[in-house]
């Protein structure tokens, strides 16, 4: 049972990661990002997802220096995830983007590093990579994201170290329920990227419906949708209300029916690209 904000899953080589954290996908370097981290941070959140590519590893090093002084909180109370973008993607190139990314978040380890996209020809040699920064401890953990099961199964011939999180694309369009089975069976932790669709979910009318039985939002019945199917998850927003919202979803249990009635709603509809069919 998840019961709290800073409850965690226990990943494969013991590491332990939030259930819920905050993503900060498009939301510029500035005083909005940097509010928006700290806002989490100080309402209880403990995990922070960013990217190279999102260009504000910077802000978001800013939010977690300013809240760890603020809320008082050591360093190793926070998780904080990024990832390796697709243009870095080598065995050097990729050592050389850890260590750019944490000069940019001031910090001296990540928790979770990931191979953003799989870019077939290089993700291998990049995990290569990834592998190294593990074994020599200067990450806590290393995962993938966009990784279909046939990704996976490539990654697992040679690898070393088994991902243990597997970042991608979640929602009740998008439930991804074979490659659910596929991580549970290696013990790779499934993570949610857009659980809100981006918010493009919040007129849907069997959502709303059991939103309204709960005295609920949409948004806080598809959060809990996940934690309820074991499925970590980082909704973004940058108004300190909806991230207190995102995170009041602890006092409530969807029941059975209605966990299948979302599971049904699943239409293999995507928001974001399709890892087997990238330009980029
Ligand atoms: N690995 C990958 O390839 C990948 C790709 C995409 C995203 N991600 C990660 O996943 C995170 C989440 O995905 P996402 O940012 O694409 O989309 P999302 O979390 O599904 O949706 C974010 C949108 O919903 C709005 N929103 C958030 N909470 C709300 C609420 N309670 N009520 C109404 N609107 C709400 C936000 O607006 P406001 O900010 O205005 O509140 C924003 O427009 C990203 O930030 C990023 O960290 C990873």
């Amino acid at each position: 049972m998840i019961e709290h904000l800073q409850d965690t899953t226990t990943l494969h080589n013991g590491v332990k990661m939030p259930w819920l954290g905050l993503g900060v996908f498009k939301v510029a370097e500035g005083l909005e990002l940097v509010q928006a981290v700290k806002s989490a941070i100080k309402h209880g959140y403990r995990s922070i997802d960013t990217a190279a590519i999102y260009e504000n590893e910077k802000g978001v090093g800013q939010g977690i220096h300013e809240a760890l002084l603020e809320d008082k909180l050591p360093r190793e109370k926070l998780f904080v995830t990024s990832k390796v973008w697709n243009a870095d993607l080598g065995y050097e190139s990729t050592i050389a983007a850890y260590e750019a990314s944490l000069s940019k978040l001031g910090l001296d380890y990540l928790d979770l590093y990931l191979i953003h996209w799989p870019v077939q020809g290089k993700f291998k040699e990049a995990w290569r990579a990834l592998e190294t920064l593990y074994k020599e401890g200067r990450v806590k953990a290393i995962g993938v994201s966009n990784f279909h099961i046939h990704h996976l199964e490539e990654l697992l011939q040679d690898a070393e170290i088994k991902p243990m999180v597997n970042q991608v694309e979640l929602h009740p369009y998008l439930n991804q329920q074979e490659l659910i089975r596929f991580c549970k069976d290696h013990d790779i932790q499934m993570e949610a990227w857009s659980p809100l669709m981006q918010g493009q979910l919040f007129d849907q009318p069997i959502l709303n419906e059991i939103a309204t039985k709960h005295g609920k939002s949409v948004a806080q019945v598809i959060i809990r949708w996940d934690l309820q199917h074991g499925i970590v998850t980082i909704p973004k927003s940058t108004k300190e209300h909806r991230i207190i919202e995102n995170a009041d979803v602890f006092n409530f249990r969807l029941s059975d029916e209605e966990m299948t009635r979302i599971d049904s709603l699943h239409q293999n509809h995507r928001v974001g690209p399709d890892p087997d069919n990238f330009d980029f």
